[in-house]
This record gives C-alpha cells, sequence and structure tokens, in this order.
C-alpha cells in the first residue's frame, strides 16, 4: 500500500491541502468512506476540493450548507456529506436515504463524521486536521478497519 496512506503532514496554505488530496485520490481504492475529523476552518471542505479534483471532477466544491448531501459524478461518483447540522441520530441518517445514492463505484466523504449515525465504525480511512498556531494545518491521513460493514440498515 502507498505511504499516503498512513502520514502526518503539514499543510502550509490553501493549495498543499488541495494537493494532498489531490494525490491522495489517485490512490484510493473504490467505494471508500473517509471521515473528515477537525474543528470549524481546518481545512475539511478544502480537501474535499481537491479530492474531486484528482477524480476528474469540475464542479465547484462547497460546503453543502443547504443540502446536506452533494454528490458529484465521474467514473466514481463522490459523495460529499456535511453532518454538522445532524443530531448524530439514526432517524436523521436514514432520512439522508444513502442507499440510494451509494451505488458503486462511490467515494463516500464525511465532514463531521461522529454526527452520522455509525459511520465512525464503518469508515475505511480518518483523516484528522488541526490548525497549528502559525496557522498551518497539520492532516493525518489514517486507514482505519471497519468494526462493522455498513452504517446503515440492512435492506
Ligand atoms: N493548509 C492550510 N493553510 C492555511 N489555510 C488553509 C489551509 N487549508 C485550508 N485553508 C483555509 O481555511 C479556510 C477554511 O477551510 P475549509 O476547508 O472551509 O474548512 P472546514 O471545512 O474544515 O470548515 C479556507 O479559507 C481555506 O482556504
Ligand atoms: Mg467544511
Amino acid at each position: 500500500m502507498s505511504q499516503l496512506f498512513d502520514v502526518e503532514i503539514i499543510c502550509k496554505t490553501a493549495k498543499d491541502t488541495r494537493n494532498l488530496a489531490t494525490n491522495f485520490a489517485q490512490l484510493l481504492p473504490h467505494n471508500s468512506s473517509i471521515a473528515l475529523v477537525g474543528d470549524l476552518g481546518t481545512g475539511k471542505t478544502t480537501f474535499v476540493g481537491g479530492l474531486a479534483h484528482g477524480l476528474g471532477i469540475s464542479d465547484m466544491v462547497r460546503s453543502p450548507s443547504f443540502n446536506i448531501l452533494n454528490i458529484y459524478s465521474s467514473n466514481v461518483s463522490l459523495l460529499h456529506i456535511d453532518a454538522y447540522r445532524l443530531d448524530g441520530s439514526e432517524q436523521a441518517t436514514e432520512a439522508l436515504m444513502l442507499n440510494d445514492f451509494l451505488i458503486p463505484p462511490y467515494h463516500l466523504v464525511v465532514e463531521w463524521p461522529e454526527r452520522l449515525y455509525n459511520f465512525l465504525e464503518t469508515c475505511t480511512f480518518k483523516i484528522i486536521f488541526a490548525m497549528n498556531d502559525d496557522f498551518s494545518r497539520t492532516i493525518c491521513i489514517r486507514p482505519h478497519q471497519p468494526s462493522r460493514s455498513t452504517f446503515l440498515r440492512r435492506n
């Protein structure tokens, strides 16, 4: 497996964050579930923009502020969830009807993953964002062994 799959990198600018994500996208196995963990303003949405770019998606990635879920299409679909306004309950997660959208091949990337029911137990990567005193960001990419196979209720 590539060395980009278990790293801690300091990104001095938003462009560095974006480039890291673009490189990461090239190496990502299909059907990955990626938790982006970190406070507001640490660069999670910027990272998703770089990921989209690396997957050949030209749409502008923004925080899904009105809709919680954005879907971008390429040869792999990119599902971007910002769960900030969810309460972590099973009902709120089910209301997103993700079963209908998680059609392989996809990558599912989630900001505020602790607010999506069972997601942290089932993701395949955890990426942790932290702001440093000089405003650079430390980004840790960690593969994660899921303890459940899916965070959705089985039909
Ligand atoms: N490595 C970085 N260094 C400095 N600024 C960054 C870096 N990464 C992202 N930013 C900037 O931080 C701000 C917040 O980024 P954003 O991706 O919206 O954060 P989040 O989604 O975590 O709230 C944006 O202005 C973005 O350009
Ligand atoms: Mg964001």
